[in-house]
């Protein structure tokens, strides 16, 4: 007899804990004897293949993978059921809605609901899908830890601690050649990852998106750390941008269809430092070392709630939700909720207060160092 079917996917960039949380929906649907689940390739470009790349999840497949990094799913930010690329006769592509595709293709698979695992796009596209009629229940992943409505998302921890090992590798290289070093972490939108990593390591200075710096007031605090104890430390988000300035990335145009990329503006800060401080630099981008390799303890954990959760309000029809931890219970939100703002870091949040109580520059241009 043929069982009833959800169906998982996980899009956008990976992160450490996307098969913690799918081994947590088998195993939970597991325990459901007319239940069986199945997972596309790629986000949903999987299913909307031909051959449709769907796999059984049983639990064979998901074996000891939630210690594994990666997503054994695979990821994509491209592509997608609401745009589908297409590429014109004359190499110019476009995009087509394959929602009515993928609404005919769920039913022959016999799958009644879908759970999505991603990041803000992905919390999007799944709301939209649920406002077209398909049954969506979210799981809220990135490492930027930027998406409202989840106090926290899987992901981020992991990246904190691989950013705060660096900032203590650095600081013995730093004192050794008494010099300034700028270590640049991932973080478009919000600063979470660069300041909590920088409070963790005891940085001097953390620059972050929702702060413009000034240059002044980091240049002070610069040289005075030198002076004082002969090297600095500075930890800069790789959306962060001066006053007046733009935030440092490589427009869609250059990069092909789609995605903004970022990464760089730790270079463009240590020029701007140089021109205010002599001081010997250098400069280190962390980039994806921040998302691949084993998921730390805590969000091994919290995707093994998410994922038993994201099970759960499937078995009780709640659809167009999505799983968050908020104030330590994993409860179900509506998708709008966690995509309606970025989760920034607020002026008034408590690691700004503690970092600023720290003596930490966050790029103000009082700061008194
Ligand atoms: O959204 C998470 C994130 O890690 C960003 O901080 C970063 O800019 C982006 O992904 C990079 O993604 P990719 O290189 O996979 O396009």
């Amino acid at each position: 007899m043929q069982k009833r079917r959800v169906l998982v996917a996980t899009g956008g960039g990976d992160c450490p804990g996307l098969n913690a949380v799918i081994r947590a929906v088998v195993k939970r649907f597991n325990q459901e004897e007319d239940w069986e689940v199945i997972g596309s390739m790629e986000a949903f470009n999987g299913m909307l293949r031909d051959p449709m790349e769907v796999m059984l999840l049983d639990d064979a497949a998901v074996s000891g993978i939630h210690i594994r990094g990666g997503t054994i799913l695979k990821t994509t930010n491209k592509g997608g059921p609401l745009a589908w690329p297409v590429m014109n006769e004359d190499g110019t592509w476009r995009t087509e809605d394959r929602v009515d595709d993928m609404i005919d293709r769920l039913k022959k698979l016999g799958v009644e609901a879908v759970i999505s695992i991603g990041g803000e796009g992905s919390m999007d596209i799944a709301n939209k899908l649920q406002l077209r009629g398909i049954n969506m229940v979210g799981v809220p992943k990135t490492i930027d830890n930027d998406l409202s409505a989840t106090d926290v998302t899987f992901g981020f921890q992991t990246a904190v601690e691989i950013a705060c090992e660096a900032v203590d590798r650095l600081v013995t290289t730093a004192s050794s050649h008494n010099r300034l070093m700028i270590l640049e972490v991932m973080g478009r939108h919000a600063g979470w990852i660069a300041l909590a990593s920088a409070i963790a390591g005891g940085a001097d200075v953390a620059l972050i998106p929702e702060i413009p710096y000034s240059i002044q007031g980091v240049s002070r605090k610069v040289k005075s750390q030198m002076e004082k104890e002969g090297y600095a430390i500075v930890v800069i988000a790789e959306g962060a941008k001066a006053r007046d300035g733009e935030a440092f990335s490589k427009s869609s145009d250059e990069v092909g269809y789609q995605n903004v990329l970022y990464g760089g503006v730790g270079h463009q800060l240590n020029e701007q430092i140089k021109q205010h401080v002599d001081v010997d630099t250098r400069v280190m981008i962390l980039g994806h070392l921040q998302r691949g390799g084993t998921p730390c303890a805590f969000d091994r954990i919290l995707s093994t709630q998410f994922g038993v959760k994201a099970a759960e309000m499937v078995l009780d029809k709640q659809f167009g939700m999505m799983a968050a931890l908020v104030n330590q219970k994993v409860i179900a939100v509506p998708l709008e909720d966690a995509i309606t703002e970025y989760n920034f870091v607020k002026q008034d949040s408590e690691l700004v207060h503690a970092a600023r109580g720290a003596n930490m520059c966050l790029g103000d241009s009082n700061f008194k160092a």
